[in-house]
């Protein structure tokens, strides 16, 4: 394949990008868009503040405009995310216990009603573990609602979009002997056996120096893999630059094609300069739209992966 999505396609994955609709005007963002990838997430427009700014007053404007983006040029979504301690609208931050919980799960419902047969898979739930050596849930008020406010939201996923995969995603999940990676294997194995409906686990990829892409991803990708859960590769980054950013693509890329069950890669962003990192480089595309050595190694691996 000549592009990142025609070269996964080959290997049975898709290669998606997040996109803002912002930009959704800028001709060279769409061009990129449109010719590399065929996933497509909204960087915040489904996001809790964006779809319900006032509490039972949806707002699908900005999604929506993402949404036919997408479908208009024969892409499939990823919905990102229903459920989330930050980016939450002004009124549910004051929010706590049974009133949350109900307006949490109100809000799950008529999203996913409203998108449904239309996504992929929903980041039903983003975020909800810890960082460090605890392996606990973070701290938040929809933790604070009660510890199975996550199987909650799953729940009312499916039941109100039968169709689409329910994901898990986070960050920091990265690698193997992490007590937050593993905090999540545990939650969602717990899951399967218990029958609470989840179809995947994303893992965000947000790395750089300090969190560097570890040697042991693979490994992690098929330990989730192992309970009956699809892997994906939701929000993909890469600080640096040259051959090393090139050759820590290649081996995110690796490291998914040798999972079965790793169905697809999303970038968090076109361009350089349209990632949410202040500063830096991380992503495939520079500033001007050209490909950067990290898409090279990118689509070698996919092509003869
Ligand atoms: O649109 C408003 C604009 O009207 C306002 O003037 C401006 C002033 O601050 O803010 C603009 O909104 C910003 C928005 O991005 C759109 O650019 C928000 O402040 C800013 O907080 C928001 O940042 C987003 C961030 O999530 C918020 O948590 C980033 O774009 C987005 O890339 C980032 O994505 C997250 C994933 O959802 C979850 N995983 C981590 C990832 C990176 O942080």
């Amino acid at each position: 394949g000549s592009t990142l999505h025609a070269a996964a396609s080959d290997q049975g994955r898709y290669f998606g990008t997040a996109l803002a609709q912002g930009k959704l005007n800028d001709s060279q963002y769409t061009t990129i868009a449109d010719r590399e990838f065929g996933m497509i997430t909204a960087e915040n427009e489904m996001k809790m503040d964006a779809t319900e700014p006032q509490r039972g007053v949806f707002n699908y404007s900005a999604g929506d405009r993402i949404l036919d983006w997408a479908v208009g040029h024969g892409k499939q979504v990823r919905g990102h995310a229903l459920a989330w301690h930050s980016q939450q609208p002004g009124w549910m931050q004051q929010m706590e216990g049974q009133q949350l919980r109900q307006a949490m799960l109100n809000h799950v419902t008529q999203v996913a009603t409203h998108y449904r047969g239309k996504i992929y898979a929903w980041d039903v739930v983003n975020e909800a573990f810890e960082d460090g050596s605890s392996g606990a849930r973070r701290n938040s008020n929809l933790q604070r609602t009660g510890n199975d406010w996550i199987e909650a939201a799953f729940r009312a996923a499916r039941a109100a979009d039968p169709n689409a995969k329910l994901c898990y995603n986070d960050y920091n999940i990265d690698n193997w002997s992490h007590a937050k990676t593993r905090a999540v294997h545990a939650m969602v194995a717990d899951f399967k056996s218990r029958g609470v409906p989840i179809d995947c686990v994303g893992l965000q990829a947000h790395f750089n120096s300090g969190n560097p892409v570890p040697n042991n991803y693979h490994e992690t990708l098929q330990h989730f893999a192992d309970l009956g859960v699809d892997v994906q590769i939701t929000e993909l980054d890469i600080e640096g630059s040259g051959s090393s950013q090139a050759q820590q693509y290649s081996g995110v890329t690796q490291a998914c094609l040798a999972v079965a069950r790793c169905t697809g890669i999303t970038v968090w962003g076109v361009r350089d300069t349209d990632s949410w990192r202040a500063s830096g480089t991380p992503l495939l595309f520079d500033g001007n739209g050209q490909k950067k050595a990290a898409y090279t190694s990118v689509l070698n691996v996919l092509n003869d992966g």
